[in-house]
This record gives structure tokens, C-alpha cells and sequence, in this order.
């Protein structure tokens, strides 16, 4: 198994109501990070949750809350998503008017920093903010729903912002509709952080995460 990839399961396609059975199950099959996607129906046209919902869920376990940001207006909310649980916070550049003073606020609050880009985001303004960075997450579908079909054209995206990160400890994450087929393809590219919503929990195995999971990093 390919322990430099880490999973990132993406709760928005858990269900609801047994959360807490969920978070469990997900860390006891070999899960790394927790996905939290928060939407506004603004920034994106879908509504989640908050911070209440994500403190909730704090004390659950011990896995990295990796908190997707997708709302507008983000400053007005670190704060309580950092008291939340969050240990990564990602904001999306369109979101934000002064990107790199919005990353470093949030790596002075001890939590690792994060940008996301959508499909059709130009990524050389990633050389301007890479010492504020901690994560890049390349959108692989357009935001605000799970389930949607990966688009194929992000592989050289993925690449290309590999070629921008280069060696540098900077996770690189990509979220959308990663599944067991494309999964070595995006890994090849570069990414080193697989969000999967649907491929770990919409499953007809009778909830094997585990095996979902593997999958997913073989
Ligand atoms: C989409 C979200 C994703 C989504 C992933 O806007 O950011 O994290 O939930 O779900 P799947 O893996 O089903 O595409
Ligand atoms: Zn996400």
C-alpha cells in the first residue's frame, strides 16, 4: 500500500443521521484526514453545515479535520471553524480579497493553511502566496455537490501545480469524483491528498470502507 497517500473521505456523502458510526468507521478502515465540505449557497449553490456540527464531531477521533471552506467572505468565519476542530482550513482564491493575509492569519492561529482552485482557476498566483501555503487543493469538478464525474483535463492541472509545489512540504489535494479508476492517474500526476465522497461511501459492499479505502491507495 502507498503510504504517502493519504485519504481524505469526504463526510458530505456519509449518512447524517450516524455520524458518529461513520467517523469511527472511516478511522478504523485507514482513513488520514476528515473532509469537512462547507457550503453557503452563495459561494456555491448547496448548503451544509458549520461549526457547530464539526465541534460536534471534535471528540470523535483523532484524525486530521481538514475543513473545505466554500463560502464567501471566509475571514468573517476562521476564527470559529479553527475553534470548531479545524486542522487544516482551506479558502477558495475567488473568495478572497487579500489571499495571503487570509493564509497567514490562519497559520498564526496554529492551523495549516490551504487554498482551493476550481476547474477553471489559472494557478500561476500560486507563486505569489507558496510561503503561506500548507495545501492546495485542485478542484476536479466544479464545487457544491458530491457525486459529480471527474473532468479529465484537471490531470494536467494536477501536474502542472505539481511542477509549482516541486518538492516542497505542501500537500497536494484533489476533490471530486476520485474513484478506483482514476485514483493512479491523479496520484502520478502529483496529488498526494485523494478526497473521496462517494467512492468510500456509496458503495454496494455492504459498507467496506476499508477496502474502499485500499482501493483507492493501490
Ligand atoms: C464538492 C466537494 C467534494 C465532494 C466530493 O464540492 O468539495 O468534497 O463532496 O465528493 P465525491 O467524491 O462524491 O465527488
Ligand atoms: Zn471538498
Amino acid at each position: 500500500m502507498n503510504n504517502k497517500i493519504k485519504i481524505a473521505p469526504s463526510i458530505l456523502a456519509s449518512d447524517f443521521s450516524k455520524l458518529n458510526d461513520e467517523i469511527h468507521d472511516i478511522e478504523g478502515a485507514g482513513a488520514d484526514f476528515v473532509h469537512l465540505d462547507v457550503m453557503d449557497g452563495h459561494f456555491v449553490p448547496n448548503l451544509t453545515f458549520g461549526p457547530p456540527l464539526i465541534k460536534s464531531l471534535r471528540n470523535l477521533t483523532k484524525l486530521t479535520f481538514d475543513v473545505h471552506l466554500m463560502v464567501s467572505n471566509p475571514d468573517d468565519f476562521i476564527d470559529e471553524y479553527i475553534e470548531a476542530g479545524a486542522d487544516i482550513l482551506t479558502v477558495h482564491v475567488e473568495a478572497c480579497n487579500h489571499l495571503a493575509r487570509t493564509l497567514s492569519y490562519i497559520q498564526s492561529k496554529g492551523c495549516k493553511a490551504g487554498v482551493a482552485i476550481n476547474p477553471h482557476t489559472d494557478i500561476q498566483f500560486l507563486n505569489n502566496v507558496i510561503e503561506n501555503l500548507d495545501l492546495v487543493l485542485v478542484m476536479t469538478v466544479n464545487p457544491g455537490f458530491g457525486g459529480q464525474k471527474f473532468i479529465n483535463t484537471m490531470i494536467n492541472k494536477i501536474s502542472s501545480v505539481r511542477e509549482i509545489i516541486s518538492s516542497r512540504k505542501i500537500f497536494l489535494e484533489v476533490d471530486g469524483g476520485i474513484n478506483q479508476k482514476n485514483a493512479k492517474d491523479v496520484i502520478n500526476a502529483g496529488a498526494n491528498v485523494l478526497v473521496a465522497g462517494s467512492s468510500v461511501f456509496n458503495t454496494n459492499n455492504n459498507r467496506n470502507y476499508k477496502m474502499n479505502i485500499e482501493a483507492l491507495k493501490n
